[in-house]
């Protein structure tokens, strides 16, 4: 359950003599001193804090406790939490493995908003948790320049914490970047991989893992599901980076399992169950639970959104997991259930969403690289499979005039400047667009792959490990990597650097937008 409570009504004087009358520690107003002071007594905020999709006037915050807990929430302007513009509770309790989150509303805009959550023992309602202080960026509702990093693939191919080689160092990385927020593009975990106790690095070095229970088995449990996230946390980096940068989380694969699609029955090893749509229902639950992403009331089970990030962006987070078709041989050509990628509901509402967007710049994350998606058919001049789809899709694109759209994504576990172009295409009734690809965070890093041409896709830039260094490349060797993005307030030019986690930029463009007056009259 959760309760929103306006400031100054009856129901917030309440929420402050709840916390008043058991801790000292909050800014709220005179305290008295908690009945139970024994930090033992005390709850216990197990995993940090995090914040995710915010908006002009809103975002979502996010902890766990170690017991049957109420999340105590105030945000303010200032760290000194003078001024309490938003005040709210949500229980945390079994039935969500103690985890809570709720939305930060009536926030002002461009701002940033710090937050500070309590956890109140519900069985004594005496015992209160020492607090946790996060803070959020709300999006700005005038044109001001703005900047965000992605990326991908978090702790796969058992590569873990090795806190001697300073855990996932990439997060800290990121967050030196001071990123109004991050966009994870999916593989947030890897619950097909256990993560061992050690691994032999190819320079004759030990790669020694932090180990939990729930990841030295695959996840087939909601227990298990739950034990990839909570290892995660584990990482300081991590666990600082979320406390001061908004998350928009997508997802891929591997919070279900390697190239899973819905209905798929398999045989494998260390799962007892055969149909994937238990696991991605476990999995689904696991993933809304532990990352601040909204709810959707019509599909609690949603990741696909888009988030209104002022006048110069919008941000398009698609999935292309939940409603795929069978992997198979791509021959189908029409579009049937055979060749669902997004699906049809959510190719409508992307479609719908792209025509009302009136942001200059539409970034589009997808958790599957558009060069690695099987899309053509061998009659040379049709697209077929998952490509049926795209083509449609970037056909509308072109002739209802949506301008100034790039594609981000991880997935690959290298990163890459995709430039798509109809003239080397297969299929060309499209715009030329970029993708760009960055990951992983923390995993194993991959030689490059090749891409499918039926979009005419040119590698315009490629870092990855070389053949002798060969696939699954350690995080230590250096080949992690993100993406950043920043557009100017004045100008709207859209800048990419592709960045690894030396906080190197190895590649970078600049973009221009373009103003089409008439595009929009031609749909
Ligand atoms: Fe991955």
């Amino acid at each position: 359950m959760s309760g929103h409570l306006r400031a100054g009504s009856a129901t917030r004087r309440r929420f402050l003599m709840t916390v008043a009358s058991a801790t000292a520690t909050t800014a709220l107003g005179t305290i008295a001193l908690p009945a139970f002071s024994r930090s033992s007594q005390r709850p216990v905020i197990t995993h940090g804090v995090q914040s995710g999709d915010v908006s002009t006037d809103s975002g979502m915050v996010w902890a766990r406790a170690d017991r049957p807990a109420r999340m105590l929430i105030e945000a303010s302007t200032s760290d000194s939490f003078k001024d309490v513009c938003h005040a709210s509770f949500v229980d945390a309790l079994p039935e969500t493995d103690f985890t809570a989150k709720a939305l930060l509303e009536n926030l002002p805009a461009g701002q940033d908003i710090f937050y500070r959550l309590h956890f109140q023992d519900l069985l004594s309602g005496q015992a209160i948790s020492e607090p946790a202080v996060g803070q959020l960026r709300t999006a700005p509702a005038d044109r001001r320049s703005i900047s965000f990093v992605w990326s991908g693939d978090t702790a796969g191919q058992g590569w873990g914490i090795d806190p001697a080689r300073g855990g996932m160092r990439t997060y800290a990385t990121m967050l030196r970047n001071r990123p109004d927020f991050f966009v994870h593009c999916g593989d947030s975990i890897y619950a097909d991989c256990t993560i061992p106790a050690q691994q032999k690095l190819p320079n004759g070095e030990t790669w020694r893992n932090i180990v939990t229970e729930e990841k030295s088995t695959v996840a087939t449990t909601l227990a298990g599901y739950r034990g990839n996230y909570k290892y995660n946390l584990l990482d300081a980096n991590l666990r600082e980076f979320n406390a001061k940068v908004p998350i928009f989380a997508q997802w891929d694969n591997h919070e279900v399992m390697e190239d899973w699609w819905p209905g798929e029955t398999f045989d494998r090893r260390g799962y007892d169950i055969k149909n994937t749509l238990l696991l991605a229902a476990l999995g689904s639950r696991a993933f809304h639970e532990f990352m601040p992403l909204r709810f959707t009331p019509s599909e609690p089970g949603r990741v696909y959104r888009k988030i209104s990030y002022g006048p110069l962006l919008d941000l398009f987070m698609l999935d292309m997991r939940s409603y795929r078709g069978p992997n198979k041989a791509p021959h189908e050509i029409q579009y049937g259930p055979d060749a669902y990628l997004l699906g049809p509901a959510q190719l409508a509402w992307f479609k719908r969403e792209l025509k009302r967007s009136t942001a200059i710049w539409k970034v589009i994350a997808s958790d599957t690289p558009l060069g690695t998606i099987a899309a053509s058919s061998p009659n040379v001049g049709t697209t077929a499979g998952r490509g049926v789809e795209i083509a449609e899709l970037l056909a509308f694109m072109q002739h209802a005039g949506i301008r100034n759209t790039v594609w981000i994504t991880a997935d690959l576990h290298y990163t890459a400047a995709h430039f798509f172009d109809p003239n080397k295409a297969i299929f060309q009734d499209f715009e030329p667009f970029w993708e760009f690809v960055s990951g992983p965070i923390h995993a194993g890093t991959w030689t490059p792959c090749a891409l499918d041409r039926t979009f005419g896709p040119s590698v315009v830039f490629q870092s990855a490990p070389s053949r002798e260094q060969g696939d699954n490349l350690a995080p230590c060797f250096g080949l992690q990597f993100f993406g950043h993005m920043a557009i100017d307030g004045v100008t709207a030019t859209l800048t990419v650097r592709l960045k690894d986690v030396a906080d190197r930029v190895l590649w970078s463009t600049s973009i221009e937008p373009k103003f089409d007056q008439t595009a929009h009259r031609r749909s």
